[in-house]
């Protein structure tokens, strides 16, 4: 019997691309630079399945030239670049991979809050520099990070992940969320729970864990960054239009706040050139980067595929109605 045709637009690792080989026909893209539009939407004009990045929009555009596509595959926990009632409407099961890369992103987050506090991008560029004079008593002094209060906005598993690990710097955890975790959580995580203006006030570090969703989109504005403190920083590694750059860019002209790291951005890869200063550190959205995790994730797709053509449902299924029809 014929494989299934499926269309990754990405090479994946060995491990996935053995489970997707021994069940499916696999056409995938190889160069290292991302596919162009055109070349993505020509390519599944006869695929059943698709594995994507983050970077490729499944939109009524991408579905129109897809007419056969029985399962999207997205290699991301995030899928806001998936129109998914679209999908649904057509009976297109849509998957992400959620689980795995918690833990190396809360390391990323982490890494970054560190970097920004203590200014590890400005010492690493004067070390490099060849114009280090020497130790001084008042040079690149930073933020203390421990003892201090950091806010959580958004209390899922990487959120969570961030909070388990504040405990070890000796720090006041709060937290804001939709919905308030249980009494059992929190008091597990040492964490509390406070409504929105309230972390804007009380917050050393904000660190940002929601997923972009209509009501998280442009989430932190203008009014929200003047109300932190001028002391405190904000670390983005959950989605870039979760913040509104622009503004952003005012208050950090305005020394509303003391700096930012981002790993996100409202345009990727475009980055507003008002973010490129020093008390800001910049990352190209490489929060869950590690091997190990990529090669996961990669793993998780390719199974979602393959549990579709064996008649099985995905593992990481997001819109089970189309299992109800
Ligand atoms: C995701 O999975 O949504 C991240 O942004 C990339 O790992």
């Amino acid at each position: 019997m014929a494989k299934p045709k499926v269309y990754s637009t990405h090479q994946l690792f060995e491990e996935a691309r053995k489970i997707l080989d021994a069940e499916c026909e696999v056409q995938y893209w190889t160069d290292s630079e991302r596919p162009p539009r055109d070349e993505v939407l020509r390519r599944v004009k006869d695929k059943e399945g698709l594995v994507c990045l983050l970077t490729e929009k499944v939109n009524e555009e991408f579905l129109r030239s897809a007419p056969k596509l029985r399962i999207a595959s997205n290699v991301a926990v995030g899928y806001d670049n998936i129109d998914v009632d679209a999908c649904t409407k057509r009976g297109i099961a849509v998957t992400n991979t959620p689980g795995v890369l918690d833990e190396t992103t809360a390391d990323f987050a982490w890494t970054l809050l560190m970097t920004v506090a203590r200014r590890v991008a400005e010492g690493e560029l004067l070390a490099r520099s060849g114009n280090w004079k020497g130790w001084n008593l008042d040079q690149l002094c930073g933020a203390d990070v421990w003892g201090k209060t950091l806010g959580i906005v958004g209390f899922g598993r990487i959120g969570r992940s961030v909070a388990r690990r504040a405990s070890g710097f000796q720090m006041k955890i709060i937290y804001t969320d939709a919905v308030r975790v249980s009494e059992e959580v929190e008091k597990s995580l040492n964490a509390e729970f406070r409504d929105m203006n309230s972390l804007l006030a009380e917050s050393d570090f904000i660190s940002l864990h929601v997923p972009l969703l209509p009501e998280t989109r442009g989430l932190f504005d203008a009014p929200k960054l003047f109300r932190m403190k001028p002391t405190a920083f904000l670390i983005n590694t959950s989605r870039g239009p979760v913040v509104e750059e622009a503004a952003l860019v005012t208050a950090l002209d305005n020394n509303k706040i003391a700096g930012a790291a981002l790993d996100v951005f409202e345009n990727e890869p475009f980055i507003h050139p008002g973010l490129k200063r020093p008390n800001v550190v910049l990352t190209p959205h490489i929060a869950s980067a590690s091997i190990e995790t990529r090669t996961k994730m990669a793993l998780m797709a390719a199974n979602n595929i393959v549990a579709v053509f064996k008649g099985r449902r995905p593992p990481n299924l997001l819109n089970p109605d189309i299992f109800k029809k």
